[in-house]
């Protein structure tokens, strides 16, 4: 038997203020597009930014629908976007941010698990991490350094 241990890394920022320029701006996109979620079911409105490597940022918010399942998450609202527009381009970062109707979300909203697995595949895809940056209405934002570090064991097309 042997006992091991994943080891995951991410940085913490007070709030937006502390990023980086270029970190600040994309988290201001993702907050700029949850003007645009529909979520009448939930409330819980979400939005994500995606900086390719050409400078483009592409943006995401999710999309609820009656039938609860066929509704999708912004980030990969946004990944699948970035996809189909620039199929070719590296994926950079993503940030992710949220402003529910119904509470003040103080914490960092993290991306739903199958969320990650879709941004995964693209890290594969690319060979280059992609960072994730989350934060709530206020309050702390987490880096993520790599898809890795958010999804240990995670499934990719090495099984098939
Ligand atoms: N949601 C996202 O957009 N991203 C996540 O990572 C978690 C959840 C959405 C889905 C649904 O519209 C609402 O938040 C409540 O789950």
């Amino acid at each position: 038997m042997e006992q091991r241990t994943f080891n995951t890394q991410f940085t913490l920022f007070e709030n937006i203020n502390d990023l980086p320029s270029e970190d600040f701006n994309l988290m201001q996109s993702a907050r700029n597009a949850i003007a645009n979620s529909y979520a009448p079911y939930s409330q819980f409105h979400v939005g994500a930014a995606i900086l390719l490597a050409n400078g483009k940022i592409v943006t995401g918010n999710n999309q609820e629908n009656a039938a609860y399942p066929s509704g999708m998450c912004a980030e990969r609202v946004a990944i699948w976007a970035a996809s189909s527009q620039y199929p070719n381009e590296v994926v950079k970062k993503i940030a992710i941010s949220v402003k529910s109707s119904i509470k003040m979300v103080e914490k960092p909203v993290s991306p739903c698990g199958a969320c990650r697995q879709t941004l995964l595949e693209y890290e594969v895809k690319q060979k280059e991490p992609i960072e994730v940056f989350f934060t709530g209405e206020v309050g702390i934002v987490v880096k993520a350094h790599s898809l890795v570090d958010l999804l240990p064991f995670a499934f990719d097309q090495s099984f098939l």
